[in-house]
């Protein structure tokens, strides 16, 4: 059996493609793997905090060492921490806020990369001390831009600030794998819009099609 955790981070819960697009690859994954655990994460509808001096503070603290107040502030982290831990696959529905992902998404990351417990770091590794405790996840990142040609080798692929962050962020959670299929020219509303609409529709299907086939090899 594996586990997924689904998350979605568009702020729209009505007419948002990123979401359908997620729900969409759910229901496939559903269909060829009833038995597979599906974790919940909405951070659209419920943003975690971000993180402030007090958080820091208990993060930093050694475990033992942690006062009541201490382990209260990272609560809602070990929560997060355990559902992404317990996870295969991570899918992310997510929409491009001014070229990034939204701050909902950000916020749910700023908790979950947490020192001794998603890495470590040591100063004796030279210029990389940080290090990812975990390995072995894939992540499916779904989607959706008012522009386009964001994607690499593409006209806009330098203002993309919204695959690559994310990417980068979930290599220190411990993902090794990743997919994207991207729903764009939303705001255009033209062909464009259309066949990309019609393309990540399509692409859902055959990435689930793929990753089931290869499920042991994850
Ligand atoms: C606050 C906000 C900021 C946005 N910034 C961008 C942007 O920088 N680039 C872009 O291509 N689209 C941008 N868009 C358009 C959204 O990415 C687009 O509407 C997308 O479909 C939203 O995802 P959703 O349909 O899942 O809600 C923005 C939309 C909103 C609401």
């Amino acid at each position: 059996m594996k586990t997924l955790l689904h998350i979605d981070a568009s702020a729209r819960t009505n007419r948002s493609l990123s979401r359908e697009l997620s729900a969409r690859f759910i229901k496939e994954w559903k269909t060829k793997r009833p038995n597979d655990c599906i974790i919940r994460r909405d951070v659209g509808i419920k943003p975690p905090p971000a993180t402030t001096e007090a958080w820091i503070d208990a993060a930093f603290t050694d475990e033992a060492n942690r006062s009541y107040e201490q382990r209260q502030e990272l609560k809602l982290s070990d929560l997060l921490i355990n559902e992404l831990v317990q996870s295969d696959i991570i899918v992310i529905g997510t929409p491009m806020y001014n070229y990034g992902m939204p701050v909902s998404l950000k916020a749910w990351i700023d908790q979950v990369i947490r020192v001794n417990k998603t890495f470590s770091f040591d100063l004796s590794r030279g210029e990389h001390p940080i290090k990812p405790i975990q390995s072995g996840k894939t992540l499916v990142i779904l989607s959706a831009s008012g522009e386009g040609g964001f994607l690499s080798e593409q006209q806009n692929a330098n203002d993309n600030y919204l695959h690559p962050h994310i990417i980068k962020c979930f290599e220190l959670l411990g993902v090794e794998n990743h997919h994207i299929i991207a729903i764009e020219y939303q705001e255009f509303g033209d062909a464009r819009h259309s066949k990309s609409l019609e393309d990540a529709h399509n692409a859902v299907p055959n990435l689930v099609e793929n990753l089931t086939t290869y499920i042991h090899d994850l």
